[in-house]
């Protein structure tokens, strides 16, 4: 797994390939008893680069038809409410806490939670969001421990560096009418807590400036052909200069050729026995490479 370190300097392509990766893990997955009865196992979709998180529970039937989040009754209710929220299933990421359908819908057994645990810490660490949104009690209980839905839902809090909303699963509002519009105004909040999200964790200028030149440095090394928009091999480094040999081994003829200087200085030597002065590397780059600007990166 990507450390924090290793995160913040990722490619959005190696951040892709640790996501395909966990998910086919995900598929086959064998950890727990929930894999002898599931269709597919849904290992979460949506954006790898999302802001926003969205926790649901476990799959029910259609998503275990499906392999996908939320694509049932509960799910086009969130569809309704991301939409409340500016947001839609291409900007943020979908996550249940198991990923396989407990039978009959049972609630997860502590076991089962357990088992698909390092998961969803793996997604969280690759997605690295800045705010998660826990629908329901079992993910609720991950992030706000031994609090009651009924009492913090719409509410933020701050875990492990990251912003957390606790938010009643949309489930609860098609099974209680009375609190489908609590869960509409529950969301219509989470814009702001997306901005508060922000600038909490908008990083120092110094750490900004850094990665600017980080990246530059980065794209010293990326090079793209201008017709076929490949990525070719960086450019190859420049002849060393050549090493203006001892003056004495040079010249060591003074018996033999009147008036040869005694001693010679680098700078003395005729320009042919210099090195070649390297081509200015702006002007030889622009010559031969477009390169790839850094958010291309
Ligand atoms: N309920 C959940 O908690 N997750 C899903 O994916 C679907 C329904």
């Amino acid at each position: 797994m990507l450390d924090d370190h290793a995160k913040t300097s990722a490619t959005p392509l190696q951040i892709a390939t640790h996501m395909r990766d966990l998910e086919a893990q995900i598929k086959t997955c064998q950890l727990c008893r929930l894999a002898k009865t599931r269709t597919n196992a849904v290992p979460g979709e949506g954006n790898f680069r999302a802001e926003v998180m969205f926790i649901g529970e476990g799959p029910g039937y259609h998503e275990d038809k499906q392999g996908r989040p939320f694509v049932g009754a509960a799910g086009q209710f969130l569809n309704e409410l991301l939409a409340i929220a500016g947001l839609s299933r291409e900007t943020c990421f979908i996550a249940n806490v198991v990923k396989c359908r407990p039978p009959n819908n049972r609630d997860p057994l502590p076991d089962e939670i357990a088992a698909c645990a390092p998961y969803l810490e793996q997604q969280i660490a690759l997605i690295k969001p800045k705010v998660i949104v826990t629908l329901g009690r079992y993910s609720m209980s991950k992030f706000f421990p031994g609090e009651r839905i009924s009492q913090i839902h719409g509410t933020a809090r701050v875990v492990d560096g990251l912003l957390c909303v606790a938010m009643y699963h949309p489930a609860a509002g098609l099974h209680q009418a009375s609190l489908a519009d609590v869960i509409r105004s529950d969301f219509r909040k989470l814009p702001v807590f997306i901005e508060q999200a922000r600038k909490m964790l908008a990083p120092p200028p110094e750490v900004v400036e850094e990665r600017v030149v980080e990246a530059e440095a980065a794209r010293e090394f990326v090079v793209h052909d201008v017709e076929t928009a490949a990525v070719l091999e960086p450019l190859p480094t420049p002849e060393p200069p050549v090493v203006v040999q001892e003056a004495s081994a040079v010249y060591n003829i003074e018996d033999t050729i009147p008036d040869a200087p005694a001693a010679v200085e680098p700078s003395d030597v005729p320009p042919t026995a210099r090195a070649a002065p390297k081509p200015k590397k702006a002007a030889r780059k622009k010559e031969e490479y477009t390169q790839l600007s850094f958010l291309d990166m």
